[in-house]
């Protein structure tokens, strides 16, 4: 039992199979859970993390009931469901459906399709809430506070406020949220029931006020009434970034890259392979740049650091292919122009020294993504970067609301307005580079996730919404 528990879908490092068939501990993926879990270690909180056993290695440890697994100071325990409930949750709801809702990304003439097989689906995503709900209430002390994360678990809140009304709870949502037209998408039923579930947590929290704002409407159309909403935003996590930053290994990569870029401007991003990244326009700006300015051909790269991502959906793999086979025919028409290099490198290795070591050699980082949270990468170059490095940002991710005037702001679809951004960062003059680079690193140390984990546990509360069965 534990005074504060946190739920996510993934947990804060995932458990692997080694040669010896024992199972290790190991760094898990994506931007929340790490930084999450540096600030929870930090802070010596008595925490549970509840997570989905989502690797073999988990469900081994699930299944034989060693699910007290502790590292650093983190209890980990498992909600392990049958593999087809778990993948009609994950991939068909939470993935196909929600994630492309949040983030603007379904091809309306097509998808989504809301049929019987679709239906069934939401009835896994409600058991699978019932399951973390459930195992939550099991780990909860008395008055525990709760921290549930992300659009996998809205409908947690109304369950623990019937079950267990002694917990302070709170949900952040780290994606976008949808304004209601869009949130409109989902059938009635349904959007009604995950709004009805967030306004069971005492405290519905997000990243900017625009994705808040977005929630409120969407509440008080759709159930009338409104739960305690807060905006904190969360910066770069420096003690891990300088640790990997100070080791051997980023040392190694950064020499190794070096010598690849050589003399040439180095133009960096890294992402997951996700749609709404938006790959696919970023490599046809740098298309368009290398068009528009010949000078820079030969004299500027592109080092694209693209690492697998929820390859269990079609459209993940499609999109992987589309990005791989874009960078060939980009570099087969370039090269030629640019001394026989090829201007692109993709790496598609998911090794975080590498990421590290470009992020600290970059001239300009490009993030551009339709749609984003937050975005922790834009805050996460600038906090490593030592060449005085800009920033090439969308308007539509999360973290332009505070590096709007610093960042060079582009609008994610107009692929002219990217490159134009891109050449003018190339171009700027060193007094004005360095001003804005310095502010950029000054910004994004701001809001370390230790600070922002005390602020969002403040915000935990007694649920005010009357419990309705
Ligand atoms: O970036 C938003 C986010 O929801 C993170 O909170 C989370 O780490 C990630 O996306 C989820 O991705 P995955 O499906 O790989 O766990």
């Amino acid at each position: 039992m534990s005074s504060l528990v946190v739920a996510a879908n993934r947990g804060p490092f995932s458990l692997v199979e080694d040669a010896a068939g024992q199972l290790v501990a190991k760094p898990a993926g994506g931007g929340l859970a790490p930084s999450l879990a540096s600030a929870l270690v930090a802070d010596e909180h008595d925490v549970v993390w509840v997570a989905s056993a989502m690797s073999p290695g988990e469900r081994r440890a699930a299944a034989s009931g060693a699910i007290d697994t502790q590292e650093k100071g983190l209890a980990l325990r498992f909600v392990d469901l049958a593999p087809e409930t778990y993948s009609a949750a994950y991939d068909v709801v939470a993935n196909a459906t929600l994630w492309f809702c949040y983030h603007g990304l379904f091809d309306t003439p097509r998808r989504p399709v809301f049929d019987a097989r679709w239906r069934e689906a939401w009835e896994q995503f409600r058991a699978y809430n019932l399951a973390f709900a459930d195992r939550i209430c099991e780990e909860a002390d008395d008055a525990a506070r709760v921290l549930v994360n992300d659009y996998h678990l809205p409908l947690v809140g109304k369950l623990l406020a019937e079950r267990r009304p002694d917990l302070s709870t709170v949900h952040f949502t780290h994606t976008p949220f949808p304004s209601p037209g869009e949130l409109n998408i989902l059938p009635r039923d349904t959007r009604r029931e995950l709004l009805e579930g967030m306004a069971g947590f005492g405290a519905c929290g997000f990243h900017t006020r625009r994705w808040e704002h977005a929630f409120r409407e969407a509440a008080a159309a759709s159930v009338g009434e409104v739960p305690a909403t807060f905006v904190k935003g969360l910066g770069a996590d420096w003690g891990r970034l300088d640790e990997v930053a100070r080791s051997p290994e980023c040392a190694e990569r950064l020499e190794a890259l070096n010598e690849r870029v050589g003399d040439r401007r180095l133009i960096v991003r890294s992402d997951r392979v996700e749609l709404s990244k938006n790959l696919l326009r970023g490599f046809l700006a740098f298309d368009a740049l290398l068009a528009d300015h010949p000078e820079l051909r030969g004299r500027t790269c592109l080092v694209a650091r693209a690492y697998a991502s929820r390859e269990g959906l079609a459209e993940y793999l499609a999109y992987r292919s589309e990005a791989e086979h874009l960078v060939d025919v980009l570099n087969e028409k370039w090269s030629a122009a640019c001394g026989g290099e090829p201007p692109i490198l993709l790496d598609v290795d998911d090794d975080f020294p590498s990421t590290v070591a470009a992020l600290r050699r970059y001239d300009v980082l490009l993030v551009n993504p339709i749609r984003d949270g937050m975005n922790l990468v834009a805050k996460e170059g600038p906090a490593l970067n030592e060449r005085g490095g800009l920033l090439v940002l969308s308007e539509e991710a999360g973290a332009y609301e505070g590096l709007s005037d610093v960042a060079l702001g582009v609008q994610p679809f107009d692929v002219a307005d990217t490159a134009a951004a891109l050449a003018r960062a190339l171009d700027m003059p060193a007094d004005e580079r360095r001003r804005r680079s310095e502010e950029l690193k000054r910004r994004c140390l701001a809001e370390p996730p230790a600070a922002w984990l005390a602020a969002v546990l403040a915000e935990a509360r007694l649920p005010t919404r009357r419990p309705t069965r």
